[in-house]
C-alpha cells in the first residue's frame, strides 16, 4: 500500500487516478508508471487533498471537485511535458502512414511523398509549427555541421519523419522518445524509409535518467549531429534536477548538438519570448562555438562540441 504524506492510500485509488488521468485519448499513450509519479508528486505537495481522497468512498470519488481538479492539473502537466503530440482534428498518423508506404511501393520515389510527409509532421505540434521552415533550418544547421552520416535525436517526438527535408542520402539515425507508441510509430516509419537511405532506430528512453545513469547514452554510436527540439522545457515538466539540460548537452556523444527552444509560449495569446542565455553561458564556459538562427516561434543554438572528449 502506498503512503504519502503519511498517509496511507490505497493501491486501489491510485490504480483509478492513473486510468481517469489516462482516459483523454491523447493522453492515452502515456506510460502508467510517468502518471503515477507525476499524481504521487502533486498528492506529496498536497496533504489535505491526500487525506481527503484517502477517506472518501472509492466508489463515488470521482465526482468530488477535488479529485477532478487533481486530474486537470496532472492532464495539463503531462500535455506540456509531452508537447500536445497529437493535434485534434488532423488526420490519425496511422492512416497517413499506410497512405505513405502505398505511394512508396508504388512510385519508389522519396520526393512525390512530401506531401505525405507533411501530413504526418502536422500530427504533432512541434513538427506542424515548423513545417513551412524545415528546409530552411536544415540548410542552415548543414552550414555549420556539414550535412551529417550519422544523427541522434532525443526527445525527438515526429521530427525525424522531417526526413525528406534534410536533403541527405544516407543517413543513420537514432531516434529515441519517452513515449512508446511514437517509438513504435518511427520504426514502421523507419522500416518504410531504408530504400532512401534513411537507416533508422528508435528507443524508449527516459531522459531524466541521466542523471543517475551515466551509461545513458552508450546506447548511441558516436555521432556528427544530436537534435535537441524544443526538449528542455517538456523534460523540466515531470521534474527534475536544474541541471539537466546542461547534462544532456554535455553528455550526448555528438559533435554538434542543436538545440530549439518555443520563443512563445503554448496556448498563450500574448508572445512572451523567452531569454536562452544559459545556453550561451554554457558554451562559453566549455569553450564551444555556437551558432544562432531563428525562424518564426522558434530560436536554434548550433553548438559545436568538437574536440571535446566524452
Ligand atoms: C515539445 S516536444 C518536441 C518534440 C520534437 N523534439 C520536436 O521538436 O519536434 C517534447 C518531446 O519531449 C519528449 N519528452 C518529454 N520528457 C521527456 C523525457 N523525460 N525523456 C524523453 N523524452 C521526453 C516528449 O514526449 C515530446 O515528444
Amino acid at each position: 500500500m502506498p503512503i504519502i504524506q503519511g498517509i496511507a492510500f490505497t493501491e486501489e485509488l491510485l490504480i483509478k487516478l492513473i486510468d481517469d488521468v489516462r482516459e483523454k485519448k491523447e493522453l492515452g499513450p502515456v506510460e502508467r508508471n510517468i502518471v503515477r509519479e507525476l499524481l504521487v508528486k502533486e498528492l506529496q505537495s498536497n496533504k489535505k487533498l491526500v487525506i481527503f481522497l484517502a477517506e472518501h468512498e472509492l466508489r463515488t470519488v470521482d465526482r468530488a471537485s477535488k479529485y477532478k481538479e487533481l486530474l486537470k492539473n496532472v492532464r495539463a502537466k503531462l500535455r506540456k511535458a509531452y508537447g500536445m503530440f497529437q493535434i485534434e482534428g488532423e488526420r490519425d498518423k496511422w492512416e497517413a502512414l499506410e497512405d505513405l508506404k502505398k505511394a512508396i511501393a508504388k512510385k519508389h520515389n522519396v520526393e512525390v511523398t512530401e506531401g505525405l510527409h507533411r501530413e504526418l509532421l502536422k500530427t504533432h505540434l512541434s513538427s506542424k509549427e515548423r513545417l513551412g521552415y524545415y528546409d530552411d533550418i536544415y540548410k542552415q544547421i548543414w552550414q555549420v555541421t556539414g550535412k551529417p552520416r550519422i544523427v541522434i535525436d532525443v526527445g525527438c517526438g515526429l521530427n525525424p519523419i522531417s526526413f525528406p527535408f534534410m536533403r541527405l542520402n544516407k543517413v543513420d539515425y537514432y531516434a529515441s522518445e519517452l513515449n512508446t507508441q511514437d517509438v513504435n510509430f518511427l520504426n514502421t516509419y523507419f522500416n518504410i524509409m531504408e530504400e532512401f537511405g534513411l537507416y533508422g532506430k528508435a528507443v524508449q528512453q527516459d531522459l531524466r535518467d541521466i542523471i543517475t545513469n551515466p551509461y545513458l547514452f552508450t546506447v548511441f554510436p558516436r555521432a556528427d549531429v544530436c537534435f535537441m527540439f524544443k526538449l528542455f522545457d517538456s523534460v523540466k515538466v515531470l521534474g527534475k534536477p536544474k541541471t539537466i539540460d546542461e547534462k544532456l548537452i554535455e553528455k550526448v556523444p555528438a559533435k554538434y548538438v542543436v538545440c530549439s527552444f518555443s520563443t512563445q509560449t503554448i496556448g498563450a495569446r500574448s508572445m512572451r519570448v523567452v531569454k536562452r542565455d544559459w545556453v550561451e553561458k554554457l558554451c562559453m564556459r566549455h569553450g564551444w562555438a555556437f551558432k544562432k538562427f531563428e525562424i518564426e516561434n522558434e530560436v536554434f543554438y548550433v553548438i559545436d562540441k568538437h574536440g571535446v572528449v566524452i
